[in-house]
């Protein structure tokens, strides 16, 4: 017995080991670090929306859409700076801030007192998240005016007609429809003297309520945020949903009741510093007239 012993041991001191298994034992572990990477990460997402209602006058028009910044301790000052630099570099026609600037109202505030500093050509837009409208009540009327005072106009329960080659383009916002005072009857006024009405709530959950709405659908895009694509998502399912719809409106483009819809990643996160199957996202949208 004790020969063969010997023997296997030699066996393994001759051994040469796989290569693939040197260089992986030489690694950090990635899988367990892969969704802090992740989550560091900005994809910005370039698309063409080509639409027959597209008004005639808005063809090449650019959007750039973002939403979920969650400025704090897991975003902080700098990559607020980098960011605002990169959608500033894409020359927007308009850029909306699809709301959740911060952890709460209070951060929100200070996120905007950063003077960031977003720049479009005819507008930068601020809608309201359910993160901003945390209470204090107060915070809201700060808010407000700190949007304003770095060049951001606020949409809650209202919106701007922009004019542009004889064609008219809405663009409307509710207050946060869990957290603020969502009217939406107000929301929808303005979309009666446009040709084609972009609505922009924070959340999609808000969406199901427009369709019991008296009359046609106010709006034929909507472009939401809220749900970091799950943050962290299996198989095109979030582990942890944070809309009462689990995936319905999970991550990307839907179509419903003849609007069509976007509901993005988002850029920063919420609780963990981490995402998977739900990469942070800026858009681009070059809207186009379908003949
Ligand atoms: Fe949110």
């Amino acid at each position: 017995m004790l020969p063969r012993k010997i023997n296997r041991e030699n066996k393994k001191r001759n051994h040469k080991p796989f290569w693939l298994g040197t260089v992986m034992a030489k690694l950090p572990p990635w899988p367990i670090f892969y969704p802090l990477y992740e989550a560091a990460q900005l994809n910005l997402v370039e698309e063409l929306y080509w639409s027959p209602r597209v008004p005639a006058g808005f063809d090449g028009f650019r959007l750039v859409y973002l939403s979920d910044i969650h400025y704090g301790p897991l975003f902080g000052e700098e990559r607020v700076r980098d960011l605002v630099q990169q959608v500033n570099k894409l020359h927007a026609d308009v850029v909306i801030l699809g709301g959740d600037y911060a952890v709460n109202s209070d951060g929100a505030v200070e996120f905007f007192r950063l003077h960031p500093g977003f720049q479009a050509k005819t507008a930068v837009l601020a809608v309201m998240g359910n993160h901003d409208r945390m209470l204090p009540e107060e915070n809201f009327e700060k808010l407000l005016t700190a949007m304003r005072e770095d060049g951001a106009t606020p949409l809650v329960n209202d919106g701007i007609l922009l004019e542009r080659r004889g064609s008219r383009m809405a663009f409307v916002s509710c207050d946060d429809f869990y957290c603020g005072d969502c009217d939406l009857k107000k929301t929808a006024a303005l979309s009666k003297r446009a040709d084609f009405t972009v609505f922009l709530p924070h959340m999609p959950d808000v969406l199901p309520e427009t369709y019991k709405m008296h009359g046609s659908l106010f709006y034929q895009l909507a472009l939401c945020g809220h749900t970091h694509g799950g943050q962290v998502a299996v198989m095109g399912h979030a582990v942890k949903s944070s809309s009462m719809y689990g995936s319905r409106y999970l991550s990307g483009w839907y179509h419903e009741n003849g609007a069509d819809i976007l509901v993005t990643n988002g850029v920063g996160v919420s609780g963990l510093p981490v995402r998977l199957g739900a990469k942070p996202q800026l858009h681009l949208i070059t809207m186009k007239k379908e003949m």
